[in-house]
C-alpha cells in the first residue's frame, strides 16, 4: 500500500514538474497557449492565415475581451472540415468581431452561406468591414438578436435538415439549446462543433458553485451517450467537440 502511494506521488510530481498535465488544455495561439513551444511550432508550420483574418486578428486584438476569439488554429482546423463536406451552408452561434465567421465564408464556394448570430451591434460592425475587405460579405448574413430566436426562424423558414456545420460558442446556459436546434438544422453527414468545451479544465471535477463548468460537464456526458451522432473532443484550443450528424 504504501509503495504505491509512493508511486502514485512520484507519477504525480513527474506530471508536475514536466507539464505534461498541462498538454490537455494548451490554450490559443493568441491568449492563454500564447507562451508555449509546441503550440508556436504547430502555428509556425501549419497556419495558412488569409491576408484579411490577420487584419482582422490583429485588429481584434486591440478589444479588452480579445480572448474570446476563436483560436487561428481552430478556426483552420474547422476551415478544413467544410470543405472536406463541401460545405456550402454554416450557422456561428456566437460570432464576436466575425473571425470564423470570415474564415468559414472564405472556405465556401460562391454560392455559400453564413448565418452568423451576434447580439452586440458593436462587434458586427468591426467585422463588417473584413467581410467587405475579403470580398465576401454578400455571403454572411448576420442576425443581430438572440441566437436561439434566428435557429427558431430558420427552423420555421423550412431550413431544418439542410445546413451543413454549425460552430457553437455564445453563452454557455443555452449550449444545450443550441445543440438540439443545431441538430435539427443540419443534414446527415453535417457537423455540429462546440466550442470551450473543457472550459480551462474546468469541467474535470467542477467545484459546487462553478456552473458553467457543471453545464459544459453535463453537455459532454449528454454527447457521449448520444446515439445521433459520431463524437471526437479535441484539445485544440479551449477544448472542441466535433459531433457529426448520423
Ligand atoms: C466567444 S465569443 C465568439 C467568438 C467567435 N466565434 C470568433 O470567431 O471569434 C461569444 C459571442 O457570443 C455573443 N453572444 C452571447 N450571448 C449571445 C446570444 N444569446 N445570442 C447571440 N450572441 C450571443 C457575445 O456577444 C460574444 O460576442
Ligand atoms: C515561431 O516563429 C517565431 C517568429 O518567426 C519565432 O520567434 C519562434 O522562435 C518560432 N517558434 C518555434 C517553436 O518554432
Ligand atoms: C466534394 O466535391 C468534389 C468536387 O466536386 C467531389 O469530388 C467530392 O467527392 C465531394 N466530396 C463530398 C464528401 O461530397
Amino acid at each position: 500500500m504504501a509503495a504505491d502511494i509512493k508511486v502514485f506521488l512520484c507519477v504525480g510530481i513527474a506530471v508536475l514538474l514536466t507539464g505534461v498535465g498541462k498538454s490537455a488544455f494548451i490554450g490559443k495561439s493568441h491568449s492563454g497557449g500564447k507562451g508555449d513551444p509546441v503550440l508556436q511550432y504547430v502555428v509556425n508550420n501549419s497556419l495558412r492565415e488569409h491576408p484579411v483574418l490577420t487584419k482582422l486578428r490583429l485588429k481584434t486584438l486591440e478589444d479588452n475581451w480579445a480572448r474570446m476569439m476563436v483560436a487561428a488554429e481552430q478556426a483552420q482546423l474547422m476551415a478544413n472540415l467544410i470543405k472536406l463536406i463541401n460545405g456550402t451552408k454554416a450557422i456561428e452561434i456566437g460570432m464576436y468581431t466575425g473571425y470564423n465567421a470570415l474564415s468559414m465564408a472564405l472556405a465556401m464556394t460562391e454560392n455559400g452561406r453564413v448565418v452568423a448570430c451576434e447580439i452586440e451591434e458593436s462587434y458586427v460592425n468591426i467585422g463588417k468591414i473584413f467581410f467587405k475587405e475579403a470580398g465576401v460579405e454578400n455571403k454572411i448574413d448576420v442576425r443581430v438578436k438572440l441566437a436561439l430566436d434566428t435557429l427558431k426562424e430558420l427552423i420555421e423558414a423550412g431550413e431544418a435538415g439542410t445546413f451543413d456545420f454549425v460552430f457553437i460558442d455564445a453563452d454557455k446556459r443555452n449550449y444545450d439549446n443550441y445543440y438540439e436546434k443545431s441538430l435539427e438544422l443540419i443534414r446527415k453527414g453535417g457537423i455540429i462543433a462546440i466550442d470551450n468545451v473543457l472550459w480551462g479544465g474546468g469541467v474535470v471535477n467542477p467545484a459546487p458553485n462553478d456552473i458553467t463548468s457543471q453545464t459544459l460537464d453535463a453537455l459532454n456526458k449528454k454527447l457521449h451517450k448520444d446515439q445521433r451522432i459520431e463524437l471526437s473532443m479535441l484539445t485544440v484550443g479551449d477544448g472542441l467537440t466535433i459531433a457529426i450528424k448520423r
